[in-house]
């Protein structure tokens, strides 16, 4: 696992858009094979998201052969929520970029048979071969996507009970009323990640420490989901200063010290 250090959090999002286009373009996609990349929602991407639209919009890459597979999705609330995971990905990333409608896939949170949506969305990610770039944020409690602590690490994709935690954190976005938030999740699992050919984190921010510090010093453990990472052959986690404050300073020092000759993946970019 690589740990990327990045002083502030527009640099982390400027890092983590250009090693995303650099794989994109390194697969030279087509329509018959396209790059498969895993999208996450938060607030932890928004930056990426925008560093890629401007790289669209400067025609440095492109995502009409791109397929994506979202994390997850709140159940039971209107496609057209505006808290909803489809509502965000459009308005903040799809509407932008030059995907295809029909390579967008988003579990349906409202589906009759969640269960059967689950499983059609696992059966749809392998038709394509796979994901070939899983990306994610973490949540304060070290969830991926929305494995909370006690996840089963080979999980598929299922519903799953939010933590209060969770819904407390994602009460932000329901005008701090944690009523609002949805109990209930639709959600890749940690096995479904873990599958992918590469994983990328974001991690920023100090409320984040706690979670980093686990991902990248603790135990692999079902109470910490990041920790699976450890157990992937390519996953990188890029990590703002903030996010680092937990950690030992060698560990900070070490991981500064092994990315030090690496080429910023801008460099990869014409
Ligand atoms: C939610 C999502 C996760 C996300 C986490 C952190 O729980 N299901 O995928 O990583 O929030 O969100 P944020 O980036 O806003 O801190």
């Amino acid at each position: 696992m690589r740990l990327i250090i990045q002083p502030t959090y527009e640099e982390l999002s400027k890092w983590a858009a250009n090693f995303v286009a650099a794989r994109i373009n390194e697969a030279a996609p087509t329509a018959d094979h396209p790059f498969v990349l895993g999208c996450p929602t938060g607030s932890s991407p928004l930056g990426m998201y925008r560093e890629l639209i401007k790289l669209n919009k400067e025609g440095k890459v492109s995502f009409r052969n791109v397929v994506t597979f979202n994390m997850d999705e709140y159940r039971e609330l209107p496609r057209d929520h505006e808290q909803s995971y489809h509502t965000f990905m459009w308005s903040n990333f799809f509407n932008h970029i030059d995907i295809p409608a029909e390579n967008v896939n988003i579990l349906d949170g409202n589906a009759p048979d969640p269960m059967a949506e689950c499983a059609r969305f696992e059966a749809k990610i392998k038709s394509y071969g796979g994901v070939d770039l899983f990306m994610g944020g973490v949540g304060p409690d070290g969830h991926i996507a929305f494995n909370e602590p006690g996840s089963s690490l080979t999980s598929r994709t299922r519903v799953k009970t939010l933590t209060t935690d969770t819904i407390v954190a994602n009460s932000r976005f329901f005008d701090g009323d944690v009523n609002l938030v949805p109990k209930t999740a639709l959600t890749v699992g940690v096995g479904t990640v873990m599958d992918a050919k590469s994983v990328l984190l974001l991690v920023n921010g100090h409320n984040k420490a706690r979670a980093l510090k686990h991902g990248v010093e603790g135990a692999v453990s079902q109470m910490w989901t990041i920790t699976a990472l450890q157990m992937h052959p390519h996953s990188i986690i890029v990590a703002d200063d903030a996010a680092c404050g937990e950690l030992m300073v060698d560990t900070y020092r070490y991981f500064k010290d092994i990315e030090r000759d690496n080429l910023a993946p801008e460099s990869q970019l014409k």
